[in-house]
């Protein structure tokens, strides 16, 4: 650790940049969080839980603590919203720049069928918004975890086997966000942001105000290596992402090429695992995606999360958030059939002709785990992807109708 803070600050005397600054804090912890992973990596083996299914959508609660020192650093409820937003748009391939993937690479981009929620009931089973605010007198952070501890000034992590915290702050310009690896101490276990680069909407910092601060951090939490294994062409064990010298910043143009052996293409740079403007990155890849999902298999660190429901409401079933500004018009004589639905739902009614209308598909906690456009007149949409439960499905023609859907 200590070499590495004098690396650090060599790094941040020869660059004195912003990009200096961001690498080191994040490597830093990655290096001390992934020491604690040799330590507990036999902690783990106690044989219990069950395993994830291959196409399952696994659902991770989340909740926010707002750790604030002035006004500005309490940044709203909307913006925090945006950010779990951005997530599933990211983790799910759901993000608009999806279509910025080059095409040389558009076949290894992936929906990692992780997505994240706001919790609903807190650790002792009362409601809760998931979203803590607390005011500390610390005008800034370190990057030495005190925002994690309630008696350094920050405010204590909820469960780490249920909850994925993440804690916004003020870490005074030194650094973007950084991460705890899986395997890491209990307490000190999920993502540090700040505030100026959380979420997609409010006042944001330039380059870095798509959320994928967020993105990039909660990949490390799940377990992936930043994309050029943190070595002059390393490895970051993932096959499908080619090796590359070193990281990007800024917005390089594609094809970047570096001199790495096998690097066709050149770098991934649009990857969310290297280090460019957010506006930049906005894919993983299928390798990635296997690796973060392995986090929750049965031998996974983070095997405990599939069994918590704390985005479930202690007091009623839970309602889609909806997205819609105005209120929902009456309905457009559209229906869904067959209802349960095995493998191929159909809409049908409404008199139209559907295709070219998007559709999308959310959890009963809202999460939207599929959107896409209808292909032919008659729709008959592929649902054989999605575990058994209940879901919401809304079709937009542009009239917004919102049916309740029943996967078998
Ligand atoms: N602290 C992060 C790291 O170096 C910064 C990466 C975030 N990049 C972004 N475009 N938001 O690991
Ligand atoms: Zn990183
Ligand atoms: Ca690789």
């Amino acid at each position: 650790m200590r070499i590495f803070l004098l690396l650090c600050s060599l790094l941040f005397l020869i660059f004195s940049g912003a990009n200096a600054q961001r690498l080191c804090t994040s490597d830093m912890q990655a290096v001390s969080v992934y020491k604690g992973s040799a330590n507990n990596a036999n902690l783990l083996q106690n044989g219990k839980g069950r395993d994830t299914i291959a196409s399952e959508v696994i659902i991770v609660p989340v909740v926010i603590h707002i750790v604030y020192n002035k006004a500005e650093h309490n940044i709203s409820d909307a913006q925090i919203l945006s950010q779990i937003e951005v997530l599933n748009n990211d983790f799910g391939m759901l993000n608009l720049d999806a279509s910025n993937v080059p095409s040389v690479f558009r076949n290894k981009a992936a929906d990692s069928k992780i997505r994240f929620c706001i919790a609903q009931t807190d650790p002792s089973g009362k409601p809760t918004k998931g979203i803590i605010r607390k005011h500390t007198n610390l005008i800034s952070f370190q990057g030495d975890d005190a925002v994690k501890f309630s008696a350094a000034g920050g405010d204590d992590a909820w469960d780490s086997k249920r909850y994925l915290n993440i804690w916004v702050c003020n870490m005074g310009g030194r650094s973007l966000g950084y991460a705890a690896l899986p395997g890491g101490e209990a307490v000190k276990d999920g993502v540090v942001i700040n505030y100026d680069v959380f979420g997609s909407t409010g006042p944001l910092r330039a380059s870095f105000n798509k959320g994928r601060t967020a993105t990039h951090e909660i990949a490390h939490w799940l377990g992936l290596k930043h994309i050029w294994g943190d070595e002059t062409c390393g490895d970051d064990g993932v096959d499908d992402t080619p090796r590359q010298r070193s990281y990007n910043y800024g917005c390089p143009s594609f094809p970047r090429l570096s001199t790495c052996t096998s690097n066709g293409n050149g770098d991934m740079f649009m990857n969310f695992m290297d280090l460019t403007d957010d506006a930049c990155m906005n894919m993983f890849t299928h390798g990635q995606a296997i690796k973060m999902r392995g986090i929750f298999a049965l031998s996974g660190q983070r095997n405990d999360m599939l069994l918590s429901y704390q985005c479930d409401s202690p007091v009623a079933g839970g309602g889609p958030l909806l997205d819609e500004q105005k209120p929902m018009p009456v309905p457009s004589g559209l229906y869904i059939y067959p209802n349960p639905v095995r493998n191929y739902l159909t809409i049908a009614g409404g008199g139209t002709d559907l295709s070219g209308v998007t559709y999308t598909i959310y959890t009963t906690q809202g999460i939207k785990i599929s959107e896409q456009k209808i292909a032919t007149p008659n729709a008959q949409l592929n649902v054989s992807f999605l575990p058994a439960g209940v879901y919401y499905i809304k079709i937009r023609t542009p009239q917004t109708t919102m049916l309740k859907m029943v996967k078998l």
